[in-house]
């Protein structure tokens, strides 16, 4: 059966990581070297068309780096089911940063049954500088990403496998909320639950 979704993906992280340069590409297939920063909040809507026939409308949150020291991030996040956190390779504060991104997302939203939203994070202008894989492998593991990409808004590099990997996530957490109220699924949901904590960053890097 075609279905359509549509979900709401935050996009944060610092001051001048690229968020919407990212955006830009996926959305737009446009990438500029001048820098103008959001102000507030930015929209962006990308179709994506799934393996299955389904359609899944990708409503992107571009949120302004400076709103991290604001009060709107709440407002901001609200029925999020999904979010991508971005540093910059070549700055190391902003790498320092994630985790702050992090804490407020999981501090402000969860799913309807009170797990986190997914969160996948991205190494951006890997076309400057490569990082290292097995600090990110695990710093994944620790804080709860479900994977990392290094990404490139330049060169187009892997935004569109850090979406696939997201929506993924998205999706397995959409079919263990149907089959939550069904107690003869409680099992299966169960099983998904777990594979799902299982899927590493690099498995899904990979797929
Ligand atoms: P705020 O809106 O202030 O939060 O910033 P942002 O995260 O939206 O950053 P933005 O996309 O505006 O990019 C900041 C600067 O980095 C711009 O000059 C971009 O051209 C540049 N940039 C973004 N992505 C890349 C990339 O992958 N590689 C390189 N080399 N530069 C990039
Ligand atoms: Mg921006």
């Amino acid at each position: 059966m075609q279905q359509e979704h549509l979900f709401k993906v935050l996009v944060i992280g610092d001051l001048g990581v690229g968020k919407t340069s990212i955006i830009k590409r996926y959305v737009h297939q446009i990438f500029s070297q001048h820098y103008r920063a959001t102000i507030g909040v930015d929209f962006a809507l990308k179709a994506l068309h799934w393996d299955n026939g389904s359609v899944i409308r990708l409503q992107l949150w571009d949120i302004a780096g400076q709103e991290r020291y604001g009060n709107m991030t709440r407002v901001y996040y609200r029925e999020a089911v999904g979010a991508l956190v971005v540093f910059d390779v070549t700055r190391a504060s902003t790498f320092d940063a994630v985790l702050k991104w992090k804490d407020d997302l999981d501090a402000k939203v969860t799913l309807n049954h009170g797990k986190p939203v997914p969160a996948v994070l991205l190494a951006n202008k890997a076309d400057q500088v490569s990082v290292q894989q097995p600090k990110l492998d695990s710093f994944c593991k620790e804080n709860g990403f479900v994977g990392w990409f290094e990404t490139s808004a330049k060169e187009n590099t892997n935004i569109e496998e850090a979406a696939r990997c997201l929506v993924q996530h998205i999706l397995a957490n959409e079919e263990s909320t149907v089959t939550d109220g069904d107690p003869g699924s409680l099992v299966l949901s169960a099983y998904s639950n777990n594979k799902k904590n299982h899927l590493s960053c690099k498995s899904c890097a990979k797929s």
